[in-house]
């Protein structure tokens, strides 16, 4: 706990947000990221897609407190989405609302994210919502169904940790939902802490919307939910066309290779730019050896 709390606090440190901006990928994060500009995410997009898994795009960045700044992702949002429809890439996009505004203004945020979703529609291209910290959950949800009422090209994230997600899941059971675990620190009071129930929340999620909901991307690197996962739609006779296996880029990359290799839709997450240091130090917080990954990639050059 001390480790989780330790990272979790670098994690939101601003200095170290900027420095990390500034020095670039040097630090090892290149494992985990797939690039620092459009041209280089675009050619890990496609090595993947070679070996038959998807890809679904985050233009890294979150907690914009600048207008102006959240106006260049919006750009480079679009950007993204043109540059996978100009080279045929099998890719979506994920975006975070507080990347676009959230924490600035509602209705700037909005118009933002409609630009997005309007371009994205036209390529037909989807959306996922990433969903952030419990202090952006309801809004984030907002956005959603304001969204929807104009548009089908968008989905969300529902995270297990939450006891309110039963509820979430049933209300959005008509959406594209990714299922997870879920990455930042939450209060006791709204969240389940241990890991116990986190992992029997999860797999009950999951369970439900791959019996009553759409379709179902199901996000996690562990792999006795995988295996759990695999004997369900067994046992259910449920299609492989109704779910995805996702995964992180750069992580347990022979088990992707693996479960796209059986048949098993296979879709990763790939982060890219150079507003990498929040999304890193996420991954330190979940799993500390993570470090060893990137010390690895950091001193093999
Ligand atoms: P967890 O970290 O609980 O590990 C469980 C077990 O799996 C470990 O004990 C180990 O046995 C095995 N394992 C895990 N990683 C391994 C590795 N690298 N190598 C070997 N074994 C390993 N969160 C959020 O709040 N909002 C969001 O929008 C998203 N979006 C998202 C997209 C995608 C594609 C993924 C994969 C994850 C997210 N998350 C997220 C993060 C998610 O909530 C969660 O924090 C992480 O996925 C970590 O939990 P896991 O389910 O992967 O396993």
């Amino acid at each position: 706990m001390l480790i989780k709390n330790f990272f979790i606090s670098l994690s939101q440190n601003q200095l170290l947000n900027s420095l990390a901006k500034k020095y670039g990928t040097k630090l090892g994060a290149r494992t985990i990221i797939a690039g620092t500009n459009i041209e280089e995410m675009i050619q890990s997009v496609k090595e993947l897609n070679h070996h038959g898994i998807s890809a679904t795009v985050d233009n890294l960045g979150e907690f914009v407190f600048v207008k102006k700044e959240a106006i260049e992702a919006k750009k480079q949002i679009i950007r993204v989405i043109e540059a996978i429809y100009n080279n045929n890439a099998d890719a979506h996009i994920s975006l975070k609302p507080t990347q676009l505004g959230l924490d600035i203004n509602y209705d700037f945020c909005l118009n933002n994210l409609k630009e997005i979703v309007e371009v994205a529609s036209n390529y037909n291209i989807f959306i996922n919502f990433d969903m952030e910290d419990n202090s952006h959950l309801q809004s984030s949800f907002d956005l959603i169904d304001e969204l929807s009422n104009e548009y089908n090209n968008i989905g969300t994230v529902i995270q297990a940790y939450f006891f309110q997600s039963e509820d979430n899941i049933k209300k959005y059971k008509n959406y594209r939902l990714r299922i997870v675990k879920g990455a930042y620190k939450e209060p006791e009071n709204i969240a389940y802490q241990d890991k116990k129930d986190i992992d029997r929340n999860f797999i009950q999620l999951i369970e439900y919307h791959l019996l009553n909901g759409k379709y179902t991307s199901i996000a996690t690197h562990d792999h006795h939910i995988i295996n759990h996962v695999k004997k369900f739609v067994k046992e259910n006779n449920i299609t492989k066309e109704k779910f995805e296996f996702q995964m992180l880029y750069g992580f347990r990359k022979d088990l992707q290779l693996q479960l796209a290799s059986e048949g098993f839709h296979f879709c990763t997450y790939v982060p890219f730019g150079s507003d990498w240091y929040g999304y890193f130090m996420r991954r330190l917080v979940e799993r500390p050896e993570n470090i060893n990954l990137i010390f690895r990639q950091a001193f093999n050059k």
